[in-house]
């Protein structure tokens, strides 16, 4: 595996698999990586010539500067974890290599970067936007990979590849659970142990909602989660709702669309966590 820190050897090595046809796959992560982020690399590294695993934590999308200063970094450690999964490139430039210049670029991503964590963290969007766009010009691979652990991203970038005219193919792979059902994710490791024991009500209560639903409404699921979680001790939830898994606009009844999702946000202490349930599909 080669780790490169300029776009302009990234180019050098994608033109050289293109020469001879071959098919490039991109994951673009911002390291600390888990079992989950691994799913989506051997996933590409499976139906690609060359896969490319980015490594870089995006300042422009953090709206919570202390977030972006907390978040975990461990380059040595995902290189070797990428390279035991067969990865090709790890791709880890330096913020300047990114953002040689401030990117003033503002995606206009309609209603599926309004809605739910595009209300609770503006500007995040626009800057996933800005990322993602910037790996798809630098790498210019035929298919990138993304999880529907964070379900509404993969809308957004649909909707930025849109904007910029890009050919590359979206490809979303499922959520990656721990055992008892919570989602991977880098901010677990933040949690304490008895966080920990307290969060894993956030998705066992969503499977739970699922034979909920089978006799109740939309509006009497989403109060039966809100309700649920929040009486566990130390998790507070900030949203939940209950969208076409298309539009993300809220459904109120279950025959509205044949792909529903519940996406959730709680705050565990300080450590904001997401996860989400497809109730049709
Ligand atoms: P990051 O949080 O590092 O996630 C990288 C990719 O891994 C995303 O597509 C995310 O949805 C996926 N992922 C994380 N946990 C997962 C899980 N438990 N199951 C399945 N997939 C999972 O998302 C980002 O980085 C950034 O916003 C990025 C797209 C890289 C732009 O900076």
């Amino acid at each position: 595996m080669k780790v490169i820190t300029k776009i302009a050897d990234l180019q050098r090595e994608v033109a050289a698999v293109k020469g001879v046809g071959g098919k490039v796959g991109l994951v673009p992560t911002m390291g600390a990586l888990h079992n989950g982020h691994l799913q989506l690399v051997k996933r590409c590294v499976s139906e690609n010539d060359c896969c490319i695993v980015s490594v870089f934590v995006n300042p422009t999308q953090f709206n919570d500067k202390n977030d972006l200063l907390h978040y975990p970094r461990s380059l040595e450690n995902d290189c070797k974890l990428l390279e035991s999964v067969g990865c090709c490139i790890a791709f880890a430039p330096a913020v300047e290599e990114m953002y040689p210049e401030e990117d003033t670029r503002v995606f206009n991503l309609g209603k599926v970067a309004e809605v739910m964590e595009g209300k609770y963290r503006p500007g995040h969007f626009n800057g996933v936007a800005q990322i993602v766009s910037k790996l798809f010009y630098a790498a210019t691979p035929d298919r990138a990979y993304f999880g529907e652990k964070d379900f509404q991203q993969i809308a957004v970038i649909r909707s930025m590849a849109k904007l910029i005219d890009s050919p590359v193919e979206i490809i979303d792979c499922p959520i990656v659970r721990e055992e008892d059902g919570m989602a991977l994710s880098s901010r677990n490791a933040r949690l304490t142990p008895e966080q920990r024991k307290n969060a894993v009500n956030i998705s066992a209560t969503l499977f739970k909602s699922r034979n909920f639903a089978s006799g109740h409404s939309v509006t009497e699921t989403l109060n039966y989660v809100v309700d649920t979680v929040n009486a566990v001790p130390g998790l507070e939830v900030e949203y939940y709702e209950i969208v076409d898994g298309n539009t993300l606009l809220p459904v109120s009844d279950w025959n509205e669309s044949d792909f529903i999702v519940g996406c959730i946000t709680v705050y565990c202490g300080e450590v904001r966590l997401i996860d989400n349930i497809a109730y049709r599909r």
